[in-house]
């Protein structure tokens, strides 16, 4: 019904894409998302172990026999994860598509070419998607600044960061960042995009396996309530406001250097507040899109809301402007 070259180049019915979601990124919610007809993401990471990785793959598998993906997040660590072994995982297992973001994926790319595992590269800006696109990844995912996550430091929003990557990319391209809904839906593709990439969003739904009272702040929060963290350390996150989010933006502002946050920001911390509901315990990761958020559906009438109403838009509203 609403059908692009992304659904082609990446074998789905719909150009609606679950990005990486650390801690939340697991079976139920990326098969749930396959089965409605988008591409979901596992989140290579959330499981501690290449091994368990492999495992939660089989379990996506027994939920849905459509294609799914996993996002492999490249960052920067003291101790960085073992990629190589998580992306061979991914490839060992069957796996026919990826998302890689963080970092230029070059070193990933000759392995999963030669698997035949196409490549969604998401990155925050017109320079680094036109990098991996000579890289020769299959399709960009392109991050404004309203995501949730990291935007990068640019901070060049939706609304002239798709149509600037829109002229420089011809792989398919996903716009992401602040889409919720039919109408961002359509006007990413106005926009130039292939189709939209939602992560806040799909964390509000009744598959994601977070605790009810994340849901809830989700439906009540406004776009106003995200907070930078990062930002003089040139590692920017979009994170929801709460006690610690303001605390860290504090001491960072006093001149304090990671060190004497770390403790706050603990990735544990953050997975702690998702698994029990205590919203000020870390930090979480929110984007402003939670202004348009407005109840917890399932993923399957999330899917079908977006893809029937974007129709209705543009046969609708948008056919009536021009007096059709
Ligand atoms: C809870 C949460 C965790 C996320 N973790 C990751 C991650 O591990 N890797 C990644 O590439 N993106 C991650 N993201 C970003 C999303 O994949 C997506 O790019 C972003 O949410 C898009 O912006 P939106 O929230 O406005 O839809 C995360 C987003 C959320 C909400």
């Amino acid at each position: 019904m609403v059908h692009t070259k992304f659904c082609d180049v990446f074998g789905v019915d719909y150009p609606i894409v679950q990005g990486g979601m650390q801690w939340v990124g697991c079976a139920e919610l990326t098969a749930a998302v396959a089965n409605a007809g988008g591409l979901g993401f596992l989140t290579a990471l959330t499981q501690p172990t290449p091994e368990a990785l492999v495992a939660e793959i089989d379990r996506c598998r027994e939920l849905t026999d459509k294609p799914f993906g996993v996002n492999l997040t490249i960052l920067p660590a003291i101790n960085p994860p073992p990629y190589a072994e998580y992306r061979d995982a991914i490839i060992e297992s069957g796996v026919r598509i990826v998302e890689t973001a963080g970092a230029n994926p070059a070193e990933h790319l000759p392995a999963f070419r030669e698997a035949g595992v196409k490549v969604l590269h998401k990155c925050t800006s017109v320079r680094h998607a036109v990098k991996a696109q000579e890289l020769g990844v299959d399709g960009i995912s392109i991050d404004g600044f309203e995501c949730a996550g990291h935007p990068g430091e640019d901070d060049i929003g939706g609304l002239v960061l798709i149509p600037a990557a829109a002229e420089r990319i011809s792989v398919p391209l996903i716009a992401s960042g602040g889409f919720a809904d039919a109408r961002g839906l359509v006007a990413a593709l106005a926009l130039g995009a292939d189709g939209i990439n939602m992560g806040t969003r799909f964390l509000a739904t009744r598959e994601a396996p977070v605790h009810d009272n994340v849901k809830r702040r989700l439906v009540e929060a406004t776009e106003l309530d995200t907070e930078l963290i990062f930002r003089p350390l040139r590692n920017t996150a979009r994170v929801a406001r709460n006690d610690v989010s303001r605390k860290v933006v504090r001491i960072l502002d006093e001149g304090g250097q990671f060190e004497d946050v770390r403790e706050l920001v603990a990735g544990v911390r953050g997975r702690e507040v998702l698994r029990t509901g205590n919203l000020d315990d870390g930090v979480w990761t929110a984007g402003v899109v939670q202004g348009l958020i407005h109840d917890i559906p399932t993923v399957a009438e999330l899917i079908d809301r977006i893809v029937i109403g974007a129709k209705g838009l543009i046969e609708g509203k948008l056919s009536e402007v021009i007096g059709k």
